[in-house]
């Protein structure tokens, strides 16, 4: 796997719940300027050798370049827009209104791949991430950002931090310094078991016939205010194939292939909940739970329009994870409220930039 996978931030813990039905409600500036004063009140001025919002930016800006305009990570992308149709079976777990049945939300979405380049040559091995918004009744909305591995590769921001650094490439071989990158695995036992478990999960053709993960636990509330765990998942209803062995010969072969595809006709994921158990890992996305959990297909996902980002799509979404509609609440997992903090540093950077431009030029790609 490259190293341009999701890297590192700091975290703080938080009462995530009520404030991110509160933030369900926000504007996406409102958030950002909510999640930045809230984080460096907190760590950074009181505790000067911790890591802040600010300092995990500036780590993606150290190891990628400064791109302005862009995501600080995910930074090559394309948006989406489609709807979930939730179809009743979700609902025996949660009260969220996503999973009623028969309920039509709108979808705003954004196709990325990992790491701060926003012109980076498509491989199949960098990690792909599919960014989603359902806008839900009463102005409720569930983000969520999802990667096609089937655990996360550090169980701490300051995991994800000090491995960013660590494999950051060395510019005369284009390679992570050796000695730099086994003096992390040495240190982190749990990246080293991820990564195994990530190899024998090969990345599938492209964005269209990928899984992605949640990978992070939360918590469903149901009618009776039964609460269980859950990790979620989207899995493609298009038929999966291995990716190609050549590396592709365009720049942009993944997402000119998307773009043709979505073009043809719609895509379509099952929403899966994987519903835990007691002594199952909720705050370390590193370690899987067993296959045998119970799982629940509780709708469809289909994307049926792309485009390139601009101005009101997807481009200016922030995919902050901590935004929840009632009926689903985070759990005490690290990363989450650490990549809510650096997600809103990475939303005020490049929102208080002039625009970049996108890499993917949607109909360029159709009329060629
Ligand atoms: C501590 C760990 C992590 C850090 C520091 C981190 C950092 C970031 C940053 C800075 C962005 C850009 C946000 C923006 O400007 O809107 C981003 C985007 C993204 N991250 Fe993470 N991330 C982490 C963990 C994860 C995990 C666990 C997942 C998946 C389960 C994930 C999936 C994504 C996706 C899909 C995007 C792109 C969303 C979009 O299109 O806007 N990240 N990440």
């Amino acid at each position: 796997m490259d190293q341009e996978d999701e890297q590192a931030p700091a975290a703080q813990p938080r009462t995530p719940s009520r404030r991110s039905t509160v933030l369900g409600l926000a504007t996406v500036a409102g958030i950002a300027a909510v999640d930045v004063g809230g984080f460096l009140y907190v760590s950074g001025r009181l505790t000067p050798g911790k890591l802040t919002p600010a300092r995990l930016a500036d780590g993606f800006e150290t190891t990628f370049g400064k791109h302005a305009g862009f995501r600080r990570n995910h930074a090559k992308g394309v948006s989406v827009s489609g709807h979930f149709t939730g179809n009743g079976a979700g609902s025996a777990v949660s009260t969220a209104t996503v999973f009623e049945s028969g309920r039509r939300s709108p979808v705003t979405g954004r196709f990325s791949l990992s790491g701060g380049v926003p012109d980076v040559a498509d491989t199949a091995t960098t990690v792909r991430g599919l960014g989603l918004r359902f806008s839900l009744p009463d102005g409720e909305q569930w983000r969520t950002a999802m990667i096609n591995i089937p655990v996360f590769l550090d169980s701490t921001p300051r995991g994800f931090y000090d491995r960013m650094l660590a494999f950051k490439k060395v510019p005369a071989t284009g390679k992570p310094d050796p000695a730099k990158a086994a003096a992390f695995l040495a240190g982190h036992p749990e990246t080293v078991k991820a990564m195994k478990i990530v190899k024998k999960h090969p990345p599938t053709s492209g964005f269209a016939d990928s899984t992605y993960h949640g990978l992070n636990a939360f918590h469903l509330t149901n009618s009776s205010g039964h609460m269980v765990p859950v990790r979620w998942s989207m899995v493609p209803v298009q038929q999966a194939r291995p990716a190609a062995a050549k590396p592709p010969e365009d720049r942009d072969q993944l997402f000119n292939t998307l773009v043709t595809t979505v073009d043809a006709g719609s895509l379509r994921w099952r929403l899966m909940l994987t519903i835990g158990l007691p002594g199952d890992q909720l705050d370390d996305a590193t370690v899987p739970w067993p296959d045998s959990r119970r799982q629940i297909d509780a709708g469809t996902l289909t994307l049926d329009n792309v485009q390139t980002e601009a101005e009101g799509n997807g481009r200016d979404v922030n995919f902050d994870p901590l935004v929840l509609p009632q009926g689903i609440e985070p759990s005490d997992d690290p990363l989450l409220s650490a990549r809510s903090a650096v997600y809103a540093q990475s939303f005020a950077r490049r929102s208080g930039e002039p625009a970049g431009t996108s890499a993917v030029n949607v109909s360029q790609v159709l009329d060629a």
